[in-house]
């Protein structure tokens, strides 16, 4: 069994927030809205988990499926031109995209990528232990401020095998709460494989995690399930591979399932849009579980605290001129060769130097 679906039957807390989830998107989707809502970017940390050295990722290739769902998210993939002409007005921009965090929950600056090495040759979907500094990974960011990803070679569901990625609902823990991707179909380059090549493992998992269901809606191939979004064709269950339109079923005809949908089960090169029913559910997810993220601060740059140093003049004028030259260029706080020294800008008040020098004799 899924996770997802494990948790229903198990977890009553998260059973009853995917009820409450699920009828305020309802709610949310029917009231229409005037105008298509604004472009919102998502702060992003990558925890790169690895045993080896050849599984720690580079930062190209983090950054190269960044770039990825910055396409797949914006209805600015390269291969759009392959949607079947019947299918082709349906497909929607999100008007979500993404940017690995500059602030880490600390307030320190970031590159948005933790590295972890670890002992572990594979991590477990049911256990999250790829979610826990305590069991061989990394930790979460707040939730409420970061989309967490993480990545690893090996990630594993002990009923179904090896996977190439897993999400969380919104409605779910915290300290679960994110996505994990196996690191040979993470971005477009380095370990990505084919035919998980073009980073749609992450597009696919992230539609989870902003409350997208599975295009087929889960019914073991009956046609009673559905993904609760009125612009994807009923199907019976998931396609692999690389399907060949029309592929009908469930009396879908003429056109049949939407399997080229990012929230099917096909190759990579087989799958490229999103409806604009799913980009309502996206969006309600960002009005309601997701809304923290929309004031996040994980995208505010830290201001750069390198302190100015002046290299020490001679005599005692030149330092003080060197230290006028410095308040002109805007410093605040220069280092005058004895202790740290607070100067105002000439060109914001007057008598700079004297102050400078005033505090300096001060502390000699
Ligand atoms: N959870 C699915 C799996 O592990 C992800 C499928 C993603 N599909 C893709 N073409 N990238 O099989
Ligand atoms: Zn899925
Ligand atoms: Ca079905």
């Amino acid at each position: 069994m899924e996770a997802h679906a494990q948790m229903l039957e198990t977890d009553t807390v998260y059973r009853s927030n995917r009820l409450a989830i699920e009828s305020f998107t309802a709610a949310r989707v029917s009231a229409k809205a005037a105008a298509p809502p604004k472009i919102v970017k998502i702060p992003v940390v990558v925890h790169v988990v690895y045993a080896s050295a050849a599984e720690n990722i580079s930062d190209a290739q983090v950054k190269s499926q960044i770039d990825a769902l910055n396409r797949d998210y914006r209805k600015k993939n390269a291969d759009l031109g392959k949607i079947p002409a019947p299918f082709k007005s349906r497909a929607a921009d999100v008007r979500i995209e993404f940017a690995l965090a500059v602030r880490a929950p600390n307030g320190s600056p970031t590159t948005g990528i933790t590295r972890t090495q670890t002992t572990k040759q594979q991590f477990d979907s049911h256990k999250n232990d790829i979610k826990f500094a305590s069991t061989g990974g990394h930790d979460a960011w707040s939730r409420d401020k970061y989309l967490n990803l993480w990545t690893a070679k090996t990630i594993v569901d002990p009923q179904v095998g090896a996977l190439l990625g897993y999400a969380q609902f919104p409605g779910g823990a915290a300290a679960t709460d994110g996505v994990v991707i196996t690191s040979d179909g993470f971005g477009t380059q380095g370990t990505a494989q084919a035919p998980f090549n073009l980073g749609r493992t992450a597009t696919h998992e992230i539609g989870h995690w902003f409350n997208l269901l599975h295009i087929w809606g889960d019914d073991a191939g009956a046609c009673t399930g559905s993904d609760n979004v009125p612009d994807t064709p009923n199907q019976a269950d998931h396609n692999f591979n690389k399907p060949v339109f029309p592929h009908v079923t469930c009396g879908n005809g003429p056109n049949g399932d939407m399997f080229m949908n990012y929230m099917d089960y096909v190759d990579d090169d087989t799958m490229f849009m999103f409806t604009v029913g799913q980009a309502a559910r996206a969006r309600a997810a960002l009005n309601g579980p997701r809304a923290s993220l929309l004031t996040s601060d994980g995208l505010t740059k830290v201001p750069s605290t390198t302190p100015v140093v002046l290299k020490l003049p001679a005599s005692a004028a030149a330092r003080q001129a060197a230290l006028a030259r410095q308040a002109d260029h805007g410093a605040t706080r220069v280092f005058d060769g004895v202790g740290w020294v607070t100067v105002k800008s000439a060109a914001k008040a007057t008598g700079t130097a004297k102050t400078a020098t005033t505090r300096r004799r001060r502390r000699r």
